[in-house]
């Protein structure tokens, strides 16, 4: 690996899943206008982010990282962002209270646009037209105007992007988020369902608490924390041309952070060593991901922890792991011994989205919630096995009343999902399946709880 980097050594390196823009100039333009832009988030905010991680490369917190697959143009839309902010909330909530660890909220939100896809071609009744690879680059309609990558759509992201921001921090710090609104952040569609029943019961607790915190002199005047939260954003880091323009540096520190968003990640399918994604990503301070499937050996882990965290630093580094149901008890035991035989920092946290989509009879793209359930509880298993902490949950999700994935409370079946059936990309859990998967966490966050911090819970 190169020593030298500089926020473009990564064009020099293979690359793959770049689209085929027809005019170069016209890309290279855009690109340079985007690098006067102002920055989306600030580097010390991504230092605050890297710390908190550390505190659960620890064990001593949990990541909660969700949001769209593809977020679009069509969607946006200021309910859209609240109702994904508020049932992340909640889930947090959830797991704050029943599971005792501090949440670390991370949206998949602000910037998550750009999309790998398996094949660069679609074909439809005998046309043949380049694949949709997320509207920052070209359109989701099946015509040959909208498959060209139009550099102008980065604009479009970068605005849709910055506006998202804006009113995610005003929600974090602007009163929406104080936990005396516990009880307000339901959704009214999942009302009366059995997770929502349960959540009413555990804000009325919360609620007990806080009023006699309050008659003891906790106020949030004297504690802030009640009132605002931390909420940083991510996305995956593929379409590099915008991440460099928004690469600068650092007055405090002098180094260089990609300021999109907090957090960036790697995707499974441009994870390779030499590769272009690893060389951005490695020169950048911001915590990272790494995406790692079931065709992800030791060797290779071990070299990308190497490249992407050469100090060993906790928090710098989430691995972000997608095996699927029917392949996690035997793929991931293996990663886990070498990377804690080897005394590597890393956060653990379970995609258990990615590994489980199958094409349901009508056509659609889905995933059945049992096998979400059934991946996130064999991790957990896992990690209770081995000693170690299972660091965080990363699901593809939204606020909206979807019918994207089978199953869950309201039983979705395959021919219900034609009825809401919204995503650019991926199908996403809607808050009433979300909430469920809470609190399932929060179940197994506490039998954690049980076998390492024995001694808390007896004083509890
Ligand atoms: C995603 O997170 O939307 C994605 C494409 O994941 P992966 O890289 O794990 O396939
Ligand atoms: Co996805």
């Amino acid at each position: 690996m190169a020593q030298v980097w500089t926020p473009s050594t990564w064009r020099d390196k293979p690359i793959k899943q770049v689209p085929q823009y027809p005019d170069a100039a016209a890309l290279t333009a855009v690109e340079t206008r985007l690098k006067s832009y102002p920055p989306l988030v600030f580097a010390g905010e991504a230092r605050n982010l890297t710390a908190a991680l550390g505190a659960v490369a620890e064990g001593k917190a949990f990541l909660l990282q969700g949001g769209d697959c593809a977020e679009s143009f069509a969607e946006f839309h200021p309910d859209n962002i609240r109702d994904t902010f508020r049932v992340l909330l909640q889930m947090a909530v959830v797991l704050t209270f029943a599971g005792s660890l501090p949440v670390v909220k991370v949206g998949r939100i602000a910037g998550q646009f750009a999309k790998p896809r398996s094949e660069d071609t679609e074909t439809l009744n005998g046309v043949t037209l380049p694949s949709y690879r997320g509207d920052n680059v070209n359109s989701l309609e099946f015509n040959a105007q909208g498959r060209v990558p139009d550099p102008d759509r980065l604009l479009q992201a970068y605005g849709q992007s910055a506006a998202t921001l804006n009113l995610i921090r005003a929600f974090a710090t602007g009163g929406y988020a104080d936990l005396h609104n516990v009880h307000r952040w339901t959704l009214d569609f999942i009302a009366g369902s059995p997770a929502s029943e349960k959540y009413r019961a555990m804000s009325a607790r919360i609620g007990e608490a806080l009023a006699f915190m309050e008659a003891c002199g906790i106020t949030p005047e004297l504690v802030p924390q009640l009132r605002s939260t931390d909420f940083y954003t991510s996305h995956e880091a593929l379409f590099l041309g915008y991440e460099q323009a928004l690469t600068r540096v650092d007055s405090t520190s002098g180094d260089w952070y990609c300021t999109s968003a907090h957090l960036l990640w790697i995707g499974d399918r441009t994870r390779q060593a030499d590769g272009a994604h690893i060389e951005f990503c490695r020169g950048i301070k911001n915590p990272l991901g790494l995406k790692c499937g079931p065709s992800i050996a030791e060797d290779d882990l071990l070299r990308l922890i190497d490249a992407l965290n050469p100090e060993n630093k906790a928090g710098r580094l989430t691995l972000i792991c997608r095996f699927g149901s029917d392949k996690v008890a035997e793929k991931f035991p293996k990663l886990l011994r070498a990377v804690t035989r080897e005394g590597k920092k890393v956060v653990w946290s379970c995609d258990p989205m990615h590994g489980n989509t199958i094409k349901a009879s009508t056509g659609y793209k889905t995933r059945p919630f049992d096998r979400v359930l059934k991946e996130t509880r064999t991790f957990f298993e896992i990690h209770r096995a081995e000693g170690t902490h299972a660091g965080g949950i990363h699901l593809e999700l939204t606020g909206k009343d979807v019918t994207e994935c089978l199953g869950g409370p309201q039983d979705i079946s395959e021919t219900d999902l034609a009825r809401q059936y919204d995503t650019h990309c991926d199908p996403r859990l809607n808050a009433s399946q979300a909430l469920d998967l809470a609190f399932l966490v929060a179940e197994n966050l506490r039998e954690e709880k049980k076998l390492f911090r024995p001694a808390k819970t007896a004083q509890a």
